[in-house]
């Protein structure tokens, strides 16, 4: 049978596999979840050798197993290597979902579950394709290596040890990821470049224990106050980052590049509906889009301390706490900017209080240029799959070991999305687009398909 046909034909299947493996609650960052982790990667193990994958392997790291499996039969083809991941966000808070996060639900043509786009949906879509194209051609028109990790949520802690261990097997003409997004609806797109992420986390400590605010308060310091008032002071009144040297190696865009972004087929009004609020807040001197895809940010992920229960209680904590994250873009280099963040804290504190200050996990940013060859058969597949010729994009999320492998084995990196930024990843109702999962696994099948024939 015909791939396209087959594929058509197998719709129905493919969704309640989807739906199975949606069903998972394989959550990274809660260890009540671990048996479930470890479920979801044996189910992916059994999809692999399903599509027709050799070595198929579960292997145990530090904190969870990632998938891995093979099929090196196409002499003289090029090798990908697939890399997605298997774990999702925790699903918090339960009480705004509209069905449960792990009941995947269809409504309105949208598949609705945890994991739905980021990223179990759009794995699957590459098994799928894998599948398909064993089961029409009897056999992988190229070589594949397949690694799908449990630990991308909580920063990829184990991963890169892996691919230490095990850069011969990894070798690859190219690596292939559909963990991003597409521009809009309709617009297939190919994602060029990433921010960088560094996580930190500040604690910060006034009087020894807390203290009655009536009998101590006018005299005794504030944690919550000092660290408020400090946060205040990280942007200035035009929202930029007020920390000296943040923006010291920021890659100027380039004219062609600004003009290239600003004649994206974009809807300004969408992106208002989407994020929800009265009004934006963003750093002047930059188109929207610039500002989420090419310029450096400080945003505050949490802030907590003292009481937060029912009722009133008049109490001085002893603590305060802010999780913060400073997204980098090139030339940034982590290491530096969580220095000069340290620095820049470090100096605006007063002396009343003391500081922990903890760097939780960095990641560089990625962009690239899309000359290979191997994005021509890119925007062919996805023109096939979904009628449109494919937009080139950047995005503001963050995958850390796209800067890995691109920096280690100076590979091409195709970055194919198939999720749309309003479907709520991290959020409650996380959905994907049934006509983009369906798309996706055409235009994979033949993107795939058409790589036997590049040179
Ligand atoms: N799939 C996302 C990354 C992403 C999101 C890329 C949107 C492009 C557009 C990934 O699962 C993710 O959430 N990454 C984290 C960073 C990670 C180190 C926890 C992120 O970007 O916050
Ligand atoms: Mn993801
Ligand atoms: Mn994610």
């Amino acid at each position: 049978m015909e791939l396209i046909e087959y594929i058509e034909s197998r719709r129905d299947e493919h969704l309640k596999e989807l739906v199975e493996f949606l069903r998972i609650p394989s959550v990274s960052a809660q260890s009540e979840h671990k048996p479930d982790i470890e479920r979801a990667a044996r189910w992916v193990a059994e999809q692999l050798r399903g599509a027709g994958l050799e070595n198929v392997t579960i292997t145990p790291t530090n904190m969870h197993p990632l998938v891995y499996g093979e099929s090196l039969g196409a002499k003289g083809k090029p090798t990908i290597l697939f890399y997605g991941h298997y774990d999702v966000q925790p699903a918090e808070p339960l009480d705004l979902w509209t069905s449960a996060a792990f009941e995947p639900t269809v409504r309105d043509g949208n598949l609705f579950a945890r994991g739905s786009a980021d990223d179990k949906g759009q794995v699957h879509i590459h098994i799928k394709a894998l599948e398909a194209l064993r089961k029409t051609l009897g056999q992988l028109p190229i070589n594949v290596k397949v690694m799908i990790e449990g630990e991308e949520e909580v920063g990829s802690v184990n991963l890169w040890e892996f691919v230490r261990g095990n850069r011969e097997r990894l070798k690859a003409d190219a690596l292939v990821v559909s963990d991003t997004s597409m521009l809009a609806k309709g617009a297939p797109s190919i994602t060029y470049g990433l921010r960088g992420l560094n996580y930190y986390q500040i604690e910060i400590t006034g009087p020894r224990q807390d203290l009655h605010s009536g009998v101590f308060g006018g005299a005794a310091p504030n944690p919550i106050t000092i660290l408020a008032e400090t946060i205040a002071k990280l942007h200035d009144k035009n929202f930029q980052v007020a920390i000296p040297g943040f923006y010291a190696d920021v890659a100027a865009l380039s004219r062609e590049e600004r003009k290239a972004l600003a004649s994206l087929p974009w809807k300004e009004k969408e992106f208002r509906a989407t994020v929800g609020a009265p009004g934006l807040g963003g750093e002047k001197g930059y188109t929207i889009i610039e500002q989420l895809w090419t310029r450096p940010t400080l945003e505050l992920n949490g802030i907590w301390g003292g009481y937060t229960g029912e009722g009133a209680k008049t109490v001085i904590p002893s603590k305060a706490y802010a999780k913060f994250s400073t997204r980098l873009v090139p030339n940034q280099d982590p290491t530096k900017v969580a220095k000069l963040v340290e620095r820049q804290i470090g100096k605006l504190l007063p002396k009343t209080v003391t500081a922990k200050f903890e760097v939780l996990s960095t990641g560089k940013p990625w962009v690239a240029a899309y000359t290979h060859p191997i994005f021509q058969k890119a925007i062919q597949a996805l023109e096939a799959g979904f009628g449109k010729r494919a937009v080139f994009i950047r995005e503001g999320g963050s995958i850390p070991f796209v800067t890995q492998m691109h920096d280690t084995f100076k590979i091409p990196c195709v970055l194919m999305g198939f999720g749309l930024p309003d479907e709520n990843a991290h959020a409650p109702d996380e959905h994907i687009a049934l006509e983009n999962y369906f798309g996706g696994i055409k235009s994979v099948a033949l993107f795939y398909a058409g790589l036997a024939d590049m040179q």
